[in-house]
């Protein structure tokens, strides 16, 4: 029950009791090796926060602006495909615990509700529109008008998922998509009931997609558009130059490019890169709010969280996704008082200082073998 988890980590040891195998290996597992989907969390324990003292934080607040609009916290819930393999409320619960925590949600191309049910059923909220461009190109156009018709104030290019990692647990366990999960894009792109391993999915998205269609995409959408998924720095300069109205530094939670940089260790960088011509928001093995305010200090103005809001959703649906928000938002605050902050945007790069590295133990190790 809700009351019995406190932290982000207790609601995934929950919901990895509950979830069958093959379900809980796609949600949890990454690619490869999942180096990468460990070292995006072990990425943000190496860093350490400096705090200020007497500062007077009588007065702290999470509030915060992401794209020019209020937030509770910068803490928005990341895009995420086939949310009622884990609940049947699936992305109307993530969506209706977003919009009563005060917060961003952001719709997967592959959620298995579409974006005018989301609207209609959950409260006013703000909610983005994850985009991944089908090879029919009438298929994402049409994705993209309902979105925005059902008052979508934003898209969320996605572009570290040309073809889809290699996701080996789901190869062990044999998952696939079930054929009887309602996923409105693919049914639009394929018709229903069919059931589709992940690589069949992003076979069906069109890999020749570059820069000149993002130009393409910016001047054509009518709404900010996001891209998600960049880790260079010179991507992100050219992100800014083709029009992105934000940067979100991401490996896709480890799921993409494994032995690609964690996030963490590739935000500084891509901050330095955009010189604050956009925002800079970030995602990747976020689990505590002392990692939101790293993030914030190295210069994001939000974070998003992905499997902690799933974790939350497996547990207990709509309360559940509410709570890993407010745990962590609970987190935030108390991270921003004790660092000598009064709001998010308060915090800075003098407040995150590098700990030792984990080469510095491996070094001790050898030494004394
Ligand atoms: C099960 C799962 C499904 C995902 N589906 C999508 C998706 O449909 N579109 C997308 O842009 N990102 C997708 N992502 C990536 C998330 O948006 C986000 O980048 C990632 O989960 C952040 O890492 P975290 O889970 O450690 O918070 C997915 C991630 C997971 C774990």
């Amino acid at each position: 029950m809700p009351g019995s988890w406190i932290t982000v980590e207790d609601a995934e040891r929950l919901a990895a009791e509950r979830l069958e195998p093959g379900v809980l290996g796609y949600f949890a597992g990454g690619a490869g090796d999942e180096e990468t989907l460990r070292e995006n969390r072990e990425a943000w324990r190496r860093w350490r926060l400096l705090p200020r003292v007497l500062t007077d934080v009588s007065e702290v607040t999470t509030r915060a602006e992401v794209l020019g609009g209020p937030v509770s916290a910068p803490i928005l819930v990341a895009p995420t495909a086939f949310q009622r393999l884990l609940h049947p409320d699936g992305e109307l619960a993530s969506a209706r615990a977003a919009a009563a925590a005060g917060t961003v949600f952001c719709h997967s191309t592959l959620a298995t509700v579409g974006p005018a049910e989301v609207a209609a059923a959950a409260p006013p909220g703000r909610r983005w529109f994850q985009l991944y461009c089908f090879e029919d190109e009438g298929v994402t156009r049409a994705l993209r008008e309902q979105a925005l018709a059902a008052g979508y104030e934003a898209i969320v290019l996605t572009v570290d998922a040309p073809p889809a990692g290699n996701r080996e647990r789901d190869v062990r366990t044999g998952f696939a998509i079930p054929a009887e999960l309602r996923v409105p894009s693919l049914d639009a792109a394929c018709g229903p009931g069919r059931e589709y391993t992940l690589q069949q999915t992003f076979e069906l998205m069109d890999r020749s997609l570059d820069w000149d269609d993002l130009g393409d995409l910016v001047a054509e959408a009518g709404v900010p558009v996001l891209v998600k998924g960049v880790l260079a720095a010179d991507d992100a300069a050219l992100a800014v130059e083709h029009g992105a109205a934000a940067v979100v530094v991401s490996n896709h939670g480890g799921r993409q490019l494994d032995r690609s940089p964690a996030t963490a260790d590739a935000l500084a960088e891509v901050v330095d890169a955009v010189q604050g011509r956009v925002p800079v928001l970030v995602d990747g093995g976020i689990r505590r709010g002392v990692d939101v305010a790293l993030a914030l200090a190295l210069g994001a103005e939000a974070v998003l969280v992905g499997r902690p809001a799933l974790w939350g959703l497996t547990v207990a649906g709509e309360e559940g996704v509410r709570r890993v928000l407010e745990l962590l938002t609970a987190e935030l605050e108390l991270a921003l008082a004790l660092c000598g902050v009064s709001a998010p945007g308060e915090l800075t790069r003098a407040h995150a200082r590098r700990g030792p590295a984990a080469s510095v133990y491996s070094a001790q190790v050898s030494i004394t073998e």
